[in-house]
């Protein structure tokens, strides 16, 4: 998707605020993720050193890797005993078998490099590309590593400029129509789980990945409450909801998450005509109702592309 405004920031602590102050410069970040002590020690992956867990979620455990030739990379290790049942454990073991095929051919997806099984100790593992750092982009410091996330973007910066919201919207649309058009839905979008790798951002966490026709079989509650819309999860337009959740709170900050339905007619700030326009159209993406909702995320990605065009040929 060439062609749109690249507003990036690789810092989140040096960039722009949006009430206009400048973040205090960045002194030497404190040692990252002190309370992240792993449930597991770490095991032994083939040709990687692990150094350190840089992330845990309801799933998984996720390390900072180097490799033979000192190439910095991420490792999920999800373990069978941190389940009651062997459900979601072989659910995210058939995510990354749909997943890892189509994971290198598109930029807006992260690349699994390896998967691998370590039968006796009860875990299985995929290995793939590092998110940016979030004080150094790629330039990794394992003492000082943060993985940068939306989430992390948004704990720091509250709510991003709309032209960089509308460059993260035509980024993961178009990463989810490619998901999508190969019958894929995600069913867990939301913030923790859209990393940057090289100021891209792209879909992670792919341990609820299935194919369209198989998500009947699973049960009900899946993906992450207020991302879920009202008719559950496990369809393309739930996928779509969840995308306009995760916009609106990118772009109009979290506390809008209560009420993103309603119609935007003011919002605060320099660009509030643009943010105002920005945010009611990711408010027909998460709209309760399935029938007012974007049938699919194709139809959604030409309404922020018609926006783009809309805002590219005004004054910036
Ligand atoms: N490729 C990656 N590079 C760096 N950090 C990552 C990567 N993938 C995940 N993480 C970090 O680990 C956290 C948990 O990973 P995730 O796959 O979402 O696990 P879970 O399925 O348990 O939620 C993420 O929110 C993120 O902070
Ligand atoms: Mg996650």
């Amino acid at each position: 998707m060439a062609g749109f405004d690249k507003i990036r920031s690789w810092f989140s602590g040096g960039a722009p605020r949006e009430d206009g102050s400048e973040a205090a410069p960045a002194a030497l970040p404190p040692p990252a993720s002190e309370g992240l002590v792993p449930a597991h020690p770490a095991p032994a992956i083939p040709n990687l050193r692990l150094l350190r867990c840089i992330g845990r979620g309801a799933y998984g455990e996720v390390w900072l890797a180097r490799n033979e030739i000192a190439v910095h990379l991420a490792v999920k290790l999800i373990y069978r005993d941190s389940f009651a049942d062997r459900g979601p454990y072989e659910r995210e073991y058939r995510g990354i078998l749909h997943y890892t095929p189509l994971s290198r051919t598109h930029h807006g997806l992260v690349q699994i490099l390896h998967v691998g099984r370590g039968q006796e100790a009860g875990f299985f593992y995929y290995v793939m590309e590092l998110a940016d750092c979030a004080h150094a982009g790629r330039d990794i410091d394992p003492d000082f590593y943060v993985p940068r996330t939306l989430a992390h973007e948004l704990d720091t910066r509250r709510r991003l400029p709309v032209r960089e919201s509308l460059v993260l919207a035509l980024e993961l649309s178009e990463a989810l129509s490619y998901l999508h058009s190969r019958q894929l839905i995600h069913r867990d979008i939301k913030p923790a789980n859209i990393i940057y790798v090289n100021g891209v951002a792209k879909l992670a966490d792919i341990g609820l990945v299935t194919h369209v026709a198989e998500a009947r079989r699973d049960p009900k509650h899946l993906g992450t409450e207020g991302f879920v819309p009202p008719e559950g999860p496990g369809t393309p337009t739930a996928d779509v909801y969840s995308l306009g959740k995760v916009l609106t709170e990118a772009c109009l900050g979290h506390a809008a998450l209560k009420d993103s339905t309603a119609p935007v007619t003011h919002v605060e700030g320099e660009d509030s005509a643009e943010r105002a326009a920005f945010a009611n159209v990711i408010r027909i993406a998460c709209d309760d109702d399935v029938q007012r909702r974007f049938k699919s995320v194709q139809e959604f990605q030409a309404e922020l592309m018609a926006l783009n065009d809309a805002f590219r040929s005004r004054k910036s």
